[in-house]
């Protein structure tokens, strides 16, 4: 069988497709709003620059180097104890966990892209109402649209490496970063630009507790897609010869870039025609639609757009959250692609159902354990623990378990003397501050 590969620029895209994604364009900006800015932004920035980058680059190194699904290169790279270690790989599942919410918020957006053309809400309360009665009572909406979703993505899952995942992230992707380079240059010429460059980059630190930093870390994961083998996963259909460094270079700046660039923007939209940064996973279903409303004709052009380039990001997340178990059940038990593809969606699909219903009123009761209703539950065991603790296995496991020459046989020519200090951080410092996070993690749930 011939095995498919990326190309170069395909790879490149399909990985930051999958990191540019809901997170930076609808969490990042109501979780910085939520935590109060610019010192959470800076937490989030460092956790990035100083653990994000180098799990990027140890990710990818054991997806080159397994050449197989996650679960099968664990074992096969595992010098030793490789029962214990094929688990890392297993870490795929937390990509179908997130599925079953990332889907339902898809489904919106698809909405939000349809009602945006026509109307916008006059103000913030109908704004709110809109989206509240959509949220906790409208069920066939959701549910068309979060079939939809399902529909979209298992197709393009069906399709493959080449001819689905590649050809997609070719084609949304730059139009993704077109459209949102388009309205941020028209961000930076009005007046609140300079107030939201404050309000992302100035830090209160008294703003910052337990949780924010938790919350920061896990977020950082999150958005670079780390630490459930989506971006392994992906690696192991990289062309020979290719350069590791520059690749995870490339995914990290697009989707750091991406992220501010977003949040400068949707901040400068809210301080100069809304009501400023505002909280919760409402930003962008509620103040935002105010806001462009508040701009005139204009305004519908931008909320269409903007929930395009939104519903791009998305997609091309969702295909790299299943993949990683797609590929387990064609490497390990000979499905086809097209059965492996239809059950995993299927999984977040029906899954995504009762997610949806626990927002629904006279559902929601039974569907909320403690301040959390199933949906809420999935999103924060996820991203505060799956993936943090997937991204130290996979620090632990390059830092410890292959073989030292191994690694140095592959990274060294990219990274030079800086092989050194990555080596000591991935060994030392990265799992020393996740063991940091973990900590404060009990104490926060
Ligand atoms: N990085 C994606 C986002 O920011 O929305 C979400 C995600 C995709 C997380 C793939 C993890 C993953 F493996």
């Amino acid at each position: 069988m011939k095995i498919a590969r990326f190309s170069r620029l395909g790879f490149i895209l399909a990985a930051a497709g999958s990191a540019v994604g809901l997170g930076n364009i609808w969490k990042f900006p109501y979780i910085a709003g939520e935590y109060g800015g610019g010192a959470f932004v800076l937490v989030y920035l460092l956790t990035v620059l100083l653990i994000g980058f180098s799990i990027m680059i140890a990710e990818m190194l054991i997806g080159y180097l397994g050449r197989k699904d996650g679960v099968t290169s664990f074992e096969d790279l595992a010098p030793r104890n490789k029962a214990l270690w094929k688990f890392g790989g297993f870490q795929g599942l937390a990509g179908l966990f997130i599925m079953i919410f990332y889907s339902v918020v898809i489904g919106w957006i698809f909405h939000y892209i349809v009602t945006s053309l026509s109307h916008l809400p006059s103000s913030v309360e109908e704004a709110e109402s809109t989206f509240n009665t959509m949220l906790h009572s409208d069920v066939w909406t959701q549910l068309f649209y979060h079939t939809l979703a399902f529909i979209w993505i298992t197709y393009v899952l069906t399709r493959g490496i080449k001819g689905g995942i590649e050809k997609m992230n070719l084609v949304l992707m730059p139009t993704l970063m077109i459209i949102l380079l388009g309205m941020f240059a028209y961000a930076v010429s009005l007046d609140a630009f300079s107030r939201a460059v404050d309000f992302m980059f100035s830090p209160d630190w008294s703003k910052i507790d337990s949780d924010a930093f938790v919350t920061a870390v896990g977020h950082a994961f999150f958005t670079l897609s780390l630490g459930m083998g989506a971006i392994l996963t992906y690696s192991a259909s990289m062309e020979k010869g290719s350069n590791l460094v520059t690749n995870a270079f490339w995914v990290v700046f697009l989707d750091t870039s991406i992220a501010i660039v977003a949040g400068l923007m949707l901040f400068t939209f809210l301080y100069q025609y809304g009501s400023g940064p505002a909280k919760g996973p409402g930003l962008v279903f509620i103040s935002l639609p105010a806001a462009f409303y508040e701009m005139g004709v204009i305004g519908n052009v931008f909320a269409v757009l903007f929930f395009l380039a939104l519903a791009f990001a998305g997609l091309t997340s969702s295909v790299s959250l299943v993949e990683p178990m797609v590929q387990y059940f064609i490497d390990r038990f000979r499905w086809s692609r097209l059965r492996a593809s239809v059950s995993m969606g299927l999984f977040f699909y029906l899954i995504g159902i009762v997610a949806l219903l626990s927002n629904i009123d006279g559902y929601k009761e039974a569907l909320t354990w403690g301040d959390k209703n199933f949906f809420d539950w999935v999103d924060h065991i996820t991203a505060a623990i799956m993936l943090p603790a997937g991204g130290l296995v996979m620090a632990l496991f390059v830092g410890f378990s292959i073989e030292k020459q191994r690694v140095e046989a592959a990274l060294r020519p990219q990274l030079g003397i800086a092989f050194d200090a990555w080596y000591f951080s991935l060994r030392y410092i990265t799992p020393v501050a996740m063991f940091i996070v973990m900590l404060s993690l009990m104490k926060v749930i």
